[in-house]
């Protein structure tokens, strides 16, 4: 008898395994607490769900470097994943911390406020010396300083969020990536920050970065996705990207009647994987 191989990656069986390899697919993200919403670009748990079921199993370590009010950290509760995150923002790691408090789930996961350019020291620090050796990373950093410029009319979501009293940026912290002005040291100091993180990760353990691109004020597209999967591969073997799609966004009526603007309802999903030591 032919034996079945073992599944070294996660928990499926095969027909869930071929459906979650679907380049594309649509993530409507559950209604948002009134903290969460205190976080401007927080990404929705069920798309971590989805990603952290497939790259890890049960018990594995999950590392989101840039982890705002603790999304990954929420998933991986639910799902029975260990996780560390890094928020340089003291208010989203008590919204996080206390967020996850009332989640049901199992597993340790843990929410550090610090500058992930210091993700070893601080992991390091948290669990008294003894650095977790990670299965997975998914994270997804500050778009560029996307956040500070109001690129629609009125119905933009940043001046939205100014109407509503809500915070439309991240934080004025010379550390925070989303105050980057030049765009090219933007790419190279996110770029720098994970691809440092392979000296955490096991063996060919998966990293997914997501991520968008970004029309600037001027109407000319800024390809962070690109960029960054360019940099990045650099250090990590490139493997693919997914396409997460919203269907149920609103539609801004923005370049009509003279001018092609889209309306963005997608972000990628870029997959890489640790390079076999050369
Ligand atoms: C796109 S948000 C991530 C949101 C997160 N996925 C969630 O669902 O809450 C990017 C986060 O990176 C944080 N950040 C910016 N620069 C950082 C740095 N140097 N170290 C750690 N976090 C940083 C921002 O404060 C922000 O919360």
């Amino acid at each position: 008898m032919v034996q079945k191989p073992e599944n070294t990656l996660n928990d499926l069986d095969a027909k869930t395994w071929v459906k979650a390899t679907k380049s594309w697919f649509i993530v409507n993200p559950r209604s948002r607490s009134r903290e969460q919403l205190g976080h401007p670009a927080k990404f929705p748990e069920e798309l971590v769900k989805r990603f952290v079921t497939y790259f890890t199993k049960k018990d594995g370590w999950v590392f989101d470097p840039f982890a705002g009010v603790a999304s990954t950290l929420i998933a991986c509760r639910e799902a029975g994943r260990n996780a560390v995150g890094i928020e340089l923002n003291k208010e989203f790691v008590t919204i996080g911390t206390k967020a996850l408090v009332d989640v049901d789930g199992s597993g340790n996961q843990t929410l550090i406020q610090g500058d992930a350019n210091n993700a070893r020291e601080l992991i390091k620090e948290h669990f008294n010396d003894h650095l977790p050796s990670f299965d997975y990373v998914i994270t997804s950093p500050p778009y560029w300083n996307m956040l500070r410029k109001s690129r629609g009319g009125n119905e933009s979501v940043h001046k939205q969020r100014h109407e509503n009293g809500l915070k439309q940026y991240y934080s004025n912290s010379e550390n925070d990536l989303g105050n980057i002005e030049n765009y090219e040291e933007y790419i190279d100091r996110v770029a720098e920050i994970l691809n440092r993180l392979k000296d955490l990760l096991s063996e060919k353990a998966y990293l997914t970065v997501i991520v968008q691109n970004m029309r600037d004020v001027d109407g000319i597209l800024k390809p962070i996705a690109w960029d960054l999967a360019r940099e990045l591969s650099k250090v990590y073997d490139l493997r693919q990207e997914m396409i997460w799609c919203q269907d149920n966004k609103k539609l801004g009526c923005w370049g009509y009647p003279t001018t092609y603007v889209s309306n963005v309802h997608h972000h990628y999903c870029i997959i890489l994987q640790k390079r076999d030591d050369e």
